[in-house]
């Protein structure tokens, strides 16, 4: 009798742990500076740029995000916030507004002021983002 409580009590606890595991928090809304919001993308939307940005995208950004930006990469399970799914319709933040969240990130989000320093590269990355919404 004793032991069968203690598995019931071992039961309940590796389920709780696997759903908190599972449950990822949401993504807060960002708090973006003005000037991001209506910033102007200088780079033409071409096949060219969307093709650099998913270099650039597939060596920085895939391992949380996901080959098609739906937040299923390797690492994404590890993460303890949904790292948002860039083919939604509900993904709508202006070309400054990524721009802002690429460079700056927060908490698991890196930044990558550094990491990408070129403008073009930047922007590029940026073209590729808006790409993937269906
Ligand atoms: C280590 C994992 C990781 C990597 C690598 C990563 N991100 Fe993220 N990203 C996250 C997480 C986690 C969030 C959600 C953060 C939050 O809301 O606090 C996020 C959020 C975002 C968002 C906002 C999504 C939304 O709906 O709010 C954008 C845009 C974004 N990332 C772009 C990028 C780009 C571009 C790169 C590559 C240059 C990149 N991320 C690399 C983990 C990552």
């Amino acid at each position: 009798m004793k032991t069968i409580k203690i598995f019931a009590i071992i039961a309940i606890a590796i389920i709780g742990f696997a759903f908190t595991g599972i449950q990822k928090k949401q993504p807060a809304p960002w708090k973006i500076p003005a000037e991001y919001k209506t910033m102007k993308n200088p780079l033409a939307n071409d096949k060219a740029s969307v093709n650099k940005g998913k270099m650039i995208f597939m060596k920085h950004c895939r391992s949380c995000h996901g080959n098609t930006g739906i937040g299923n990469g390797p690492k994404a399970a590890r993460l303890k916030t949904f790292p948002g799914d860039f083919s939604s319709t509900k993904f709508t933040f202006t070309d400054g507004e990524l721009l802002f969240i690429t460079l700056n990130g927060r908490d698991e989000m890196p930044n990558y002021k550094t990491k990408i320093p070129g403008k073009k590269d930047q922007w590029s990355l940026v073209n590729y983002l808006k790409s993937l919404k269906k």
